[in-house]
């Protein structure tokens, strides 16, 4: 090998498919999420029939595939058949009722939605999904405002499946009676990944990203390790992102340690941008949280009052909920005492576990 072969032309990359470490790519393959498939499709299997499905819902922490292992079962679905009308809203984006209804219009190609209300875009659905059977996904669905829709959807729609996905087990038990008693779903866990698994999954994602021999198995382990560690997928797919782009701006073509590490270094900036980045509150009471290990959320929030923090109790403690879905803190729920129930905080030590790399 000549001394210089090993550099990379100014037209040249090391990105086979970069959209292949985007986090909605859906691979051909979703590894180690089999049996989990296999209960959504056997609920789903009565419709072929004429017969109602059962619903089903999904909890689980970030990252771990529920999205993509069920919009695979959609893709596939629709590939059987005509008969059952794959549905799929994401609750955070459409957060509302009439939203969701006219999402739902949108997908089933019916344009004629301007000026109409709730429930004369529910009386559109209607007609047309009765006539056949749907499978409906609502994703994220603690982020919906009102569940109304799920109700007509339960009571009017004659054949179908609904499938909810959400990071909290506790959803279901916040539903009001009217709609728990309709819907009694299978309740699916997805717990997370082994190590092994993680690896994997992020090496067939590698083969479908990058030319073959850019990255070794030996950054893809280290790698692996972090995305275990943190159990998140997503956080793997970013440092193969972002090593790649640092191996490629010293014009090399493969992937050395020297990437990973600033790779690695930038991982707590992904972690504080993960999803949606936090406001100037979010901060002070994430800041506060990391100065105060193992509080109590009331002390917390005395403090966060103390430092200037203008929200209410309740808005502290959706804040709390937030900072906690998007992997930054922990939260124990604990009994006893003679205050009753409270919630110990602690900030995850993404840092520390990086360094641990190192
Ligand atoms: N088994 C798998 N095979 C292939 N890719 C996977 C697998 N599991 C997760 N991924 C990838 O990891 C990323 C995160 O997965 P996904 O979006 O499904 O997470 P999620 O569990 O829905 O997380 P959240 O609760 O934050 O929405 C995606 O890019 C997805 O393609
Ligand atoms: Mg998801």
């Amino acid at each position: 090998m000549g001394l210089f072969d090993d550099i990379l032309h100014a037209d040249e990359t090391l990105f086979k498919n970069p959209v292949a470490l985007d986090f909605d790519y859906i691979p051909k393959r979703i590894p180690f999420r089999e049996n989990e498939q296999r209960i959504i499709v056997n609920n789903i299997k009565p419709l072929f029939l004429k017969r109602n499905g059962r619903n089903v819902f999904i909890y689980g922490s970030p990252g771990i595939g529920k999205t993509v292992a069920v919009k695979k079962v959609l893709e596939e679905l629709e590939e059987k058949t005509d008969e059952i009308v794959p549905i799929y809203v994401n609750c955070w984006q459409k957060n509302t009722s009439y939203k969701i209804f006219l999402e739902i219009c949108n997908q089933l190609d019916y344009k004629f939605t301007h000026n109409k209300n709730s429930e004369e875009l529910f009386g559109v659905i209607k007609k047309i999904l009765n006539q056949k059977a749907a499978v409906f996904v609502f994703d994220e669905i603690d982020r919906a405002e009102d569940v109304d829709f799920l109700y007509s959807l339960l009571e009017e729609i004659y054949l179908k499946v609904i499938i909810l996905i959400t990071n909290f087990q506790e959803t279901i038990a916040n539903f009001d009676s009217r709609i728990k008693s309709r819907l009694l779903p299978e309740i699916v866990e997805f717990k997370p990944y082994s190590l092994r698994e993680t690896f994997e999954i992020l090496r067939e994602r590698a083969e479908y990203a990058f030319y073959p021999g850019v990255i070794s198995d030996e950054i893809l382990q280290k790698i692996a390790e972090i995305a275990y560690k943190v159990k998140d997928v997503r956080t793997g797919l970013f440092l193969m992102r972002e090593s790649g782009n640092f191996a490629e701006a010293r014009s090399s073509r493969r992937i050395e340690v020297v990437d990973f590490k600033k790779a690695a270094e930038k991982l707590s900036e992904f972690s504080i941008k993960s999803k949606e980045s936090l406001s100037e509150d979010e901060k002070l009471i994430f800041e506060i949280i990391k100065e105060m290990p193992e509080s109590k959320i009331g002390d917390l929030y005395k403090e966060y009052v103390k430092r200037g923090g203008k929200g209410v109790y309740k808005t502290f403690q959706r804040k709390i909920n937030k900072l906690e879905k998007n992997n930054f803190i922990t939260v124990d729920k604990i009994e006893g005492g003679k205050e009753g129930k409270t919630s110990i905080i602690k900030a995850n030590e993404v840092d520390k576990k990086l360094t641990d790399f190192r």
